[in-house]
């Protein structure tokens, strides 16, 4: 327990990357721990789609920054001072960021646990991303990634079928040397509420 623990309160969202490729075995854990996470009514349904293709990566970055709206943040609120966010920042212009290696998780548009399915495999990739030294950041709302004619184009030569959507993309990659690791935000207080609690501590 107290490894799992450590990355879980470890992991934190990464946005700067360093150029160099993660590797192969290491891509492999990763992917294995998506395909093992927890899946509704065990169907199996979701795609990943891993693009280490830089130019591809690139242009459905920048696709999906110019098709987001976020609400931009303010000195009371913003997403990360360490690893700003597009939100965070209005210079960036890849939403992205550049990572080498981008998943996107494709799932049926006519099945009701698709954005679940997704999201906790990807929960299961980042955690063993950080256990391996690997950043990673979840990217929500795939489909503006591929919402003009080059996404489309893409879409088409990936052969995702008509049915299926991006639900949501997984950037992957190292830290970028000499970037000191991100520090969560302190826990909002009073988000857990116990019922009929019998005992105290343990
Ligand atoms: C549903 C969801 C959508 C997210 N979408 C984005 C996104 O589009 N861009 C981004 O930079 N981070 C995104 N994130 C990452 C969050 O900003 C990040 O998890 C949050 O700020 C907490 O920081 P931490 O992951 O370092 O603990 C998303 C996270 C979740 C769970």
């Amino acid at each position: 327990m107290g490894e799992l623990m450590d990355t879980i309160l470890y992991r934190r969202s990464i946005r700067r990357f360093d150029t160099r490729q993660i590797s192969e075995w290491e891509l492999e854990q990763i992917l294995k721990a998506g395909l093992f996470a927890p899946i509704a009514g065990g169907g199996q349904r979701p795609i990943f789609v891993v693009c280490q293709d830089r130019e591809i990566n690139e242009r459905l970055g920048k696709i999906k920054r110019a098709n987001s709206h976020p609400r931009m943040a303010t000195a009371a609120s913003y997403v990360s001072r360490q690893q700003p966010s597009i939100a965070d920042d209005p210079n960036i212009k890849n939403a992205f960021y550049d990572a080498p290696t981008v998943i996107t998780m494709f799932g049926p548009k006519n099945f009701l646990f698709t954005p679940e399915d997704c999201a906790v495999a990807a929960e299961n990739m980042m955690l063993s991303a950080d256990a391996l030294g690997i950043g990673s950041c979840y990217i929500g709302q795939g489909w503006p990634a591929f919402d003009d004619p080059y996404g489309q184009e893409i879409l088409r030569q990936w052969d995702i079928p008509g049915d299926y959507y991006a639900v949501s993309q997984l950037l992957l990659g190292y830290p970028r040397p000499g970037d000191s690791h991100p520090e969560a935000k302190p826990r909002r207080a009073g988000r857990v509420i116990r019922i009929g609690q019998e005992s105290k501590g343990r």
